[in-house]
């Protein structure tokens, strides 16, 4: 199977149910720039991790799930919007498209990305298939890996780096900011389809490895990858004296170890009922262009 048309395939129907779960209300303005945000494209590799999570383990219907699927890109997207704020990383382009405080300015922009983040457990907690016990576990896991103790303490890092030379550690800062999100995704999948303490740690092993092996790979691609086809600018992390694996080990270094987090991800899920398909998402991660 060709990976990357099968991840396109998975991305049209995310961005369907996207839809399907967009709110609207009053005032207007603010309901337009989350669904500004939303529809602007991405990979949907998130939500995409939590179905194929699930399916490694042997779950068959993912009808049931895909609101928390949809859930997770609404937290990634809050993520990106305020990524890209003046205070932040100061970005003007996201997806192809202006930044979101750009069209709809800072203060909105700021409410649409914590907007989404409230949404998001919102829409999970009203999930009427799953059983309550494990709404709260993936509500946990998910709200662990985003918050204080993952991405968010990992964006905070980032910042302070930049900022103030205040923080000088890489790994940290790529665990938190990035890998713990992606993780959380994995594990939850691995919850949603009763996976035994063995499965449920190697999906959490993978995805803190395929997390790791992502945001190098983003640093890559800001330094020699295509504006265009990206849709983000690059050669930002430079200029804004950000910690990066290229700053400190050079391009090729830092592809020699996203390769070696991949291979240990794909070995982690060996042991699963149907590993494939997420071990060709992770050497995904290390090719891909976009
Ligand atoms: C970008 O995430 C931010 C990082 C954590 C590196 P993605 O590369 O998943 O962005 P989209 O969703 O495809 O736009
Ligand atoms: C962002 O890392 C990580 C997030 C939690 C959003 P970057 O700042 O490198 O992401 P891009 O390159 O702007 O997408
Ligand atoms: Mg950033
Ligand atoms: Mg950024
Ligand atoms: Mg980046």
């Amino acid at each position: 199977m060709n990976i990357k048309e099968y991840l396109k395939r998975q991305a049209e129907l995310i961005n369907e149910k996207i839809k399907e779960y967009i709110p609207s209300g009053v005032p207007e303005k603010l309901f337009d720039a989350m669904a500004y945000s939303l529809t602007a494209g991405g990979k949907r590799i998130r939500p995409v991790l939590i179905l194929e999570s699930a399916r490694a383990v042997g779950k068959e219907d993912i009808d049931d799930i895909l609101d928390i699927a949809v859930a997770s890109e609404f937290i990634h997207t809050y993520s990106l919007i305020h990524d890209d704020l003046p205070a932040m990383d100061d970005d003007d382009l996201r997806r192809g498209k202006p930044t979101c405080h750009k069209v709809y300015g800072e203060a909105i922009a700021i409410l649409a990305g914590d907007g989404l983040q409230s949404y998001a457990f919102e829409l999970i907690s009203k999930n009427g298939s799953i059983s309550p016990e494990k709404l709260i576990k993936v509500i946990n896991i998910l709200a662990h890996g985003t918050g204080i103790y993952g991405m968010v303490g990992g964006q905070a890092a980032d910042i302070l780096h930049e900022k103030e030379n205040s923080f000088d550690d890489i790994n940290f800062i790529h665990t938190h900011k990035t890998a713990k999100f992606i993780q959380s995704c994995c594990q939850i999948g691995a919850v949603l389809s009763d996976a035994t303490c063995r499965e449920e740690e190697a999906l959490k092993n993978y995805g803190l490895y395929i997390g790791l092996a992502f945001q190098i790979w983003d640093d890559i691609l800001d330094e020699i990858g295509d504006e265009k086809k990206l849709g983000k600018k690059t050669k930002k992390d430079r200029e804004k004296n950000k910690l990066t694996y290229p700053s400190i080990y050079g391009i090729e270094k830092s592809k020699k170890i996203a390769k070696e987090y991949v291979e240990k991800a794909v070995n982690e899920i060996k042991i699963l009922k149907n590993p494939e398909l997420l071990q060709g998402l992770a050497n995904y991660i290390i090719s891909r262009e976009v």
